[in-house]
C-alpha cells in the first residue's frame, strides 16, 4: 500500500482515492471547491514521489505552479511506494 507524508504526519493510501481524501483524513487545512482539476483551489507541493491524473487533465495549474512542482490532489492518485507532499497552499492568483 502507498504511504503518503505531509511534514509530521503521515498515512498509508487507497490507490482507488485521490490524495485529497488522504490529506483530509490526516485534518489538514486543504481547501476543495470543483474537486475535478478545474479550479487550483487545493493545490500543495509535491516533494518526493509520483503521481497520475489517470487521463484528467490539470487545468487548475499555470505554468508557474506546475514549474513549482505543485500538483492537484482533487485529482491525483500515488503512482509510487512513497509520496511526499507540502502543505496545501492557497494559490496566489
Ligand atoms: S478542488 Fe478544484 S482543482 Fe482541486
Amino acid at each position: 500500500m502507498p504511504r503518503l507524508q505531509v511534514g509530521e504526519q503521515g498515512c498509508e493510501l487507497d490507490s482507488a482515492q485521490p490524495l485529497l481524501t488522504a490529506l483530509q483524513q490526516l485534518g489538514l487545512p486543504v481547501r476543495q471547491a470543483c474537486r475535478n482539476g478545474v479550479c487550483g483551489i487545493c493545490q500543495c507541493p509535491l516533494l518526493s514521489g509520483q503521481i497520475d491524473y489517470r487521463q484528467i487533465q490539470p487545468r487548475g495549474l499555470n505554468q508557474q505552479e506546475l514549474a513549482a512542482g505543485r500538483i492537484l490532489p482533487c485529482i491525483a492518485y500515488p503512482a509510487s511506494a512513497e509520496l511526499e507532499l507540502g502543505e496545501p497552499c492557497y494559490p496566489a492568483r
